[in-house]
């Protein structure tokens, strides 16, 4: 009762300890920058250069050691009170007698980038300044030790380029002068780089000279304290990628597709996407620089004494986990399955769990359990090779491969034998496209493809039986157990319902809108705000709050129950702030190092994806705020996201883009899913009646309600009828009101929508 108070009389308490605000807390910071730390990779580190020790003089390179990118732009920004820079957190270092950094860099950075902020550059987007020679000089008689930094940026509505020389995917012409020079004077040579995706990394792989390469992604607010916590060792790098690194662009399989048109995208690599790929094609892996899963540590760990079995239809893990080396530290153990190829042709490895260890002391030992359904493995047969539209074990060994990145692994003994094809699920066909004409096979090769009708069919809801109540009864009645949802329904109006269906005015700090707002029958505004990154309340409001990591960079720490406490943080700040709905988590998959957002994202791995959003999402709910899983489904690109339609097989769907989603509904149930903007297979998402109602609810059982993206492009009529219940920020009343009239939609079609909406807001 108390819970839901809040969001009927919407008070604006503090709520942290001794009345103080939890918004922006030290305690929350304090979070951020120790999830930053838990999801840097270090890639590379010869000589053991890393950490830093004993007041070693470094010279540090780079505009991005001031124009530090704590996170992408557009709805995933959040506004914070101070960003802490890659040269603030060396100078605390400092200042601690860790390290000497030569002054006379900074001096000559800060004042080349704000000059450049003057000129209306945005940050992250400000050019790499031409170095004097002079200053190179002085650098070099301080230090042999240089520590050259990147940073880029992406947002919201572009994707990124991916030409040589480009300064995005690839270095630009005055980085790789500014690499050159560094190279020419310096025997040591680190790298940070602080990006929200896979940027190249050819240049310091392939190079001997650079020993030491630290991937710092996009770490938040204090994201630049966190990379001096790692460099100077007081924090031993636990992450591990949740992307694979390639050699160059174009060797990503769904380079060559990802600009051909602004009109659609097709996705003829299929679910050979990331490590899926490079793994099992044969002329693909030695294209790989860094593989999924792999990040080194200070320290060194075996992983043995490994234990498989099943029990009860999973398959169960254990490890002993040893550090071996001097210092303390985690490791990530992962678990990959290989199945047959039978008819259906597998990926030569799949993530099927995976577990972090606490911190361990030098010769300390943990063993670490995991465990997957054996179904986890099965694959869909969506073209009716074997069984049309079911979920298939195909008969043969399934082998276990145990290990700290897909090609660092120990195969187990034990196999999980399958005498004969298993289905594990029938089910129909749902969205499947008539328009890919072909798509990749296990060994690199491609299948044609038939053209498939659309498949829809539609249930129309009964209307309900109920009749009003002999008195007015308001929401708190239903939530009191005075009345039923089906009856309080009954006393409002058509337009009274179907204002419920759409966006309402914003109140307190929210600019994205609210939902309800039928106060006379005590039904609140309930507000909502994004996103992945943090709670976002734009600058003119005056509230800051806390900027955690980026999404990448938190798959990378491969700790679900960090990313719940991030959830949990956030969404008390969402309740401090009177936000009843947080825009989060975004869980599109990685299917191109180019997509604009992928810094919002996880991983190009469905499964990382999936537990990393449900983590966040019980955080989240815990809370008594609703999450929102986003956006549903196929959104990897940003270039016309509006109109372009996403053209991929409905395995590709279900086992990779969809399969997050799946996770993340069946392990938490968020209170509400978004649609995205783009079409798949020819039908807009939030009109997409096999995603939402057919897939979504009905397969995955999910119990809550579906908003669409904020000014998509859609029908209202056409999005009801599909399941998508609310039109976001704002609805388009007298088409639905005439829909109705017309007889296109029923009273019924829009109670179901406004139930869900209300029994949302009732668990606020
Ligand atoms: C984004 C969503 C966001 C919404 C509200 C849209 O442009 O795609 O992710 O939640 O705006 O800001």
């Amino acid at each position: 009762m108390e819970k839901w108070a809040r969001f009927r009389f919407t008070p604006c308490l503090p709520m942290g300890a001794d009345g103080k605000r939890i918004t922006g807390s030290a305690e929350h910071i304090a979070l951020s920058r120790e999830a930053a730390a838990e999801g840097m990779v270090l890639l590379k580190n010869e000589n053991g250069l890393l950490p830093l020790k004993g007041g070693q003089r470094i010279a540090v390179f780079g505009k991005a050691q001031y124009d530090y990118v704590k996170g992408g732009g557009g709805s995933g920004d959040v506004t914070v009170s101070y960003v802490r820079n890659i040269y603030d957190g060396l100078k605390i270092k400092e200042a601690e007698g860790k390290i000497e950094v030569y002054a006379g860099l900074i001096d000559f950075y800060r004042t080349e980038i704000e000059k450049q902020y003057a000129d209306g550059k945005y940050k992250g987007l400000t050019s790499e300044p031409e170095l004097p020679s002079e200053l190179l000089d002085r650098a070099a008689a301080y230090t042999d030790t240089a520590v050259i930094t990147i940073c880029r940026f992406s947002g919201e509505g572009w994707d990124r380029k991916g030409e040589p020389g480009d300064g995005d995917f690839y270095l630009s012409a005055a980085e790789e002068r500014m690499v050159n020079d560094v190279l020419s004077r310096f025997k040591n040579i680190i790298v940070v780089i602080n990006a929200g995706a896979q940027t190249d990394s050819e240049w310091y792989h392939s190079n001997d000279r650079i020993s030491s390469v630290l991937y710092a992604w996009q770490g938040g607010m204090e994201g630049g304290l966190a990379i001096a916590d790692i460099l100077c060792g007081d924090v031993n790098p636990s992450g591990k990628l949740a992307d694979t690194f390639a050699k160059r662009f174009s060797d990503y399989p769904s380079s060559e597709s990802f600009n051909e048109s602004d009109n659609y995208v097709k996705y003829y690599e299929d679910i050979y996407v990331g490590y899926r790929y490079f793994e099992t094609v044969s002329d693909a892996y030695d294209r790989v620089n860094y593989p999924f899963g792999f990040g080194l540590s200070y320290t060194s760990f075996d992983i043995s004494d490994i234990r498989v079995h099943e029990d009860s239809g999973s398959i169960k893990i254990s490890a002993a986990v040893t550090n071996t080396g001097a210092m303390s530290g985690k490791e990530v153990v992962q678990v990959y399955y290989s199945a047959p190829q039978g008819r259906l042709g597998k990926p030569a490895l799949e993530l099927g769990a995976f577990k972090k260890t606490d911190l361990l002391a030098p010769g300390e030992t943990r063993r670490v359990f995991m465990e997957m359904p054996v179904e986890f493995m099965a694959s869909y047969d969506d073209l009716g090779k074997i069984q049309h539209s079911a979920y298939m074990l195909e008969k043969g060994s399934y082998r276990f491969y145990i290990g700290n990145s897909v090609r660092n692994t120990v195969k187990a003994d034990f196999e999980y034998i399958v005498p004969e094809d298993v289905i594990t699920e029938q089910l129909t066909r749902r969205a499947a496209p008539s328009k890919l004409e072909k798509r990749m096979l296990s060994d690199g090769s491609f299948e044609s493809m038939p053209s498939f009708e659309s498949c829809t069919e539609r249930t129309a809801p009964m209307a309900s039986d109920a009749s009003a109540p002999a008195e007015k009864a308001m929401l708190i009645d239903v939530f009191e157990g005075k009345l039923t949802l089906d009856e309080f329904m009954k006393q409002l109006t058509d337009d009274e319902v179907i204002g419920l269906l759409y966006g309402q005015p914003n109140t307190g700090v929210a600019d994205t809108s609210g939902m309800g707002n039928l106060e006379k029958y005590g039904i609140p505004n309930v507000m909502t705000a994004d996103g992945p990154a943090g709670l976002r309340i734009v600058p003119d409001r005056g509230v800051t709050t806390t900027a955690f990591p980026c999404a990448t960079l938190l798959a990378c720490s491969w700790d679900p129950e960090l990313i719940y406490r991030i959830g949990v943080a956030g969404a008390k700040e969402a309740k401090e702030n009177n936000i009843g709905i947080w825009l989060t988590p975004a869980m599109n998959i990685h299917r191109n190092p180019l997509c604009g957002r992928n810094f919002e994202y996880f991983s190009e791995d469905p499964l990382i994806t999936g537990k990393m959003a449900a983590a966040k999402v019980r955080g989240i709910q815990s809370q008594h705020i609703a999450a929102s899983a986003k956006h549903l489904c196929a959104n990897n690109k940003e270039v016309d996201r509006y109109e372009s339609d996403s053209i991929v097989s409905e395995r590709a769907l279900r086992e990779i883009y969809l399969k997050g989603f799946e996770i993340c509904v069946k392990e938490s149930q968020p209170w509400t899913v978004m649609s995205s903007y783009n079409l798949i297979n020819g039908t807009r998402a939030s009109e997409n009646y096999d995603i939402i109602t057919g897939i979504l609810r009905d397969e995955w059982d999910f119990k809550g309600m579906v908003t669409t993206d904020w000014v998509n492009h859609a029908d209202e009529t056409k999005e009801i009828l599909a399941g998508n219940d609310i039109k976001m920020p704002f609805g388009f009343h007298d088409s639905v009101r005439e829909s109705l009239n017309e007889g296109r939609l029923t009273r019924a079609d829009l109670e179901v929508c406004a139930k869900r909406l209300l029994e949302m807001i009732m668990k606020l």
